[in-house]
């Protein structure tokens, strides 16, 4: 049966691991050669303005990863160190627990619409719930595809808010944008409902824009970590380090940081809108004065118990991640069918990061494991290759002296033995 616990992923050589997602995930030839090769510049010129080169971002594969009993390889694209051990790590913990679980809610984005020189704002608030209906049709007749298979405007909701400039209304058109992330029918819709909204209300609008503050579509994934596999100590440590997160903005800002290193790698792999996600994530988190976006605690055998919480706009339809030809693979790598199944995928892969660094930061620290990775991009630096890459990182480690000028010194020693 097919399994995404592989042991010693890391030990493979580059290929191995390619013949390994190859092989779990179905991938052609075609397939492989196009992850291997450079993005035509015609689809760059395409995708961006002013388009001169490209950047490159590695792409590791995290493992073990199992998500309400499916088996899961992840794709993340990050430049940091450490981050895809740390997410295979934690989700070999995590299965012992049985895996994660995650849900999510119905894809519902807001969108926003702005108006303003309202002399009696809150009959027009009222004006404007009483035009739902007709609201609503306007919305739907920008996008009949979406509203065919099920999404499309479901709702109208209006704020006043008292402003420095006066009081303004503020419209939510709530859209269900089913497996796109959704900016584009949203924004459509928005500026779509404004000229009706200010025929409804007497007032001047301005700004027609989706809030990234994606409050009705929400991902939520939780994990049992088992306290024979982790011993007790970790288990405390990591509860104490929720709590510090909890009580302290400063200590959570680094702590949702350490999430968002796996959601972000996996948004990147896969083309997605990571600032959009990265900007809900944050505000999410300060809603009621920022703290920590997972909770952790402990059942009554002493297991630890993490769970994670966060507005997750992304897509498997549309945008950059079904015209970018590497992120349509990485799609494939991944296996999600659709929005709900990815959403959870990614609260997921944040858990376990959280999970990884609090379980680090509490027990041995981070820089052992850093230092190593470090070692290695020092060696390199120095001109080691091949074999002696490893074997100068590992001196370097032992001694405790990571440096250019050692990796120098030793790389003159191994070459004239
Ligand atoms: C580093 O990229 C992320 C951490 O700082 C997260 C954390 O402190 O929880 C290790």
């Amino acid at each position: 049966m097919k399994t995404s616990r592989i042991s010693g992923f890391y030990n493979k050589t580059l290929n191995e691991r390619m013949e390994i997602v190859k092989s779990f995930s179905d991938l052609t030839d075609e397939e492989i050669s196009l992850l291997k090769s450079q993005m035509d510049m015609e689809i760059a010129n395409r995708m961006i303005e002013n388009v001169v080169y490209l950047n490159d971002v590695p792409v590791g594969i995290a493992t073990n990863f199992l998500i309400n009993g499916k088996e899961y390889l992840i794709p993340m694209a990050i430049e940091e160190p450490s981050v895809v051990a740390a997410a295979s790590n934690a989700a070999r913990i995590a299965r012992a627990g049985g895996g994660f679980r995650a849900i999510a809610t119905e894809p519902l984005m807001i969108g926003q619409v702005q108006i303003v020189n309202l002399s009696d704002p809150y009959s027009a608030k009222f004006r404007v719930l009483e035009n739902k209906g007709e609201l609503i049709k306007i919305a739907n007749e920008q996008d009949p595809v979406l509203v065919s298979l099920g999404g499309g405007c479901k709702d109208v909701q209006a704020r006043v808010l008292d402003s420095s400039l006066g009081p303004m209304v503020i419209v939510h058109l709530i859209v269900d944008v089913r497996d796109a992330m959704g900016a584009n029918a949203v924004n459509t819709m928005a500026e779509a409902v404004a000229p009706k909204l200010e025929e409804i209300t007497g007032g001047k609008v301005y700004l027609r824009i989706l809030s990234n503050l994606a409050t009705y579509r929400i991902a939520r994934a939780w994990a049992r970590f088992p306290r024979n596999v982790i011993g007790e100590n970790a288990v405390n440590g990591i509860i104490y380090a929720y709590e510090f997160a909890r009580i302290d903005p400063y200590r959570a800002t680094t702590h949702n940081k350490g999430i968002m290193n796996g959601i972000d790698a996996v948004l990147v792999a896969t083309a997605n809108d990571w600032r959009a996600v990265e900007a809900g994530a944050h505000a999410y988190a300060a809603m009621n004065g920022y703290t920590s976006l997972t909770r952790w605690e402990m059942d009554k055998e002493g297991n630890l118990i993490g769970t994670i919480e966060l507005p997750m706009a992304v897509g498997t339809v549309g945008g950059a991640s079904s015209t970018h030809p590497k992120a349509k693979i990485a799609r494939k790598i991944l296996g999600v069918k659709n929005y709900m199944e990815f959403a959870g995928v990614l609260a997921s892969v944040g858990l376990a990061q959280n999970f990884a660094a609090i379980r680090a930061l509490s027990e041995e620290g981070i820089q052992k494991g850093h230092m190593s990775l470090h070692a290695r991009n020092i060696a390199v630096m120095a001109g080691a290759t091949g074999d002696l890459i490893d074997r100068i990182a590992e001196e370097m480690v032992r001694e405790n002296r990571v440096r250019l000028d050692r990796a120098r010194e030793l790389l003159k020693k191994y070459r004239s033995d």
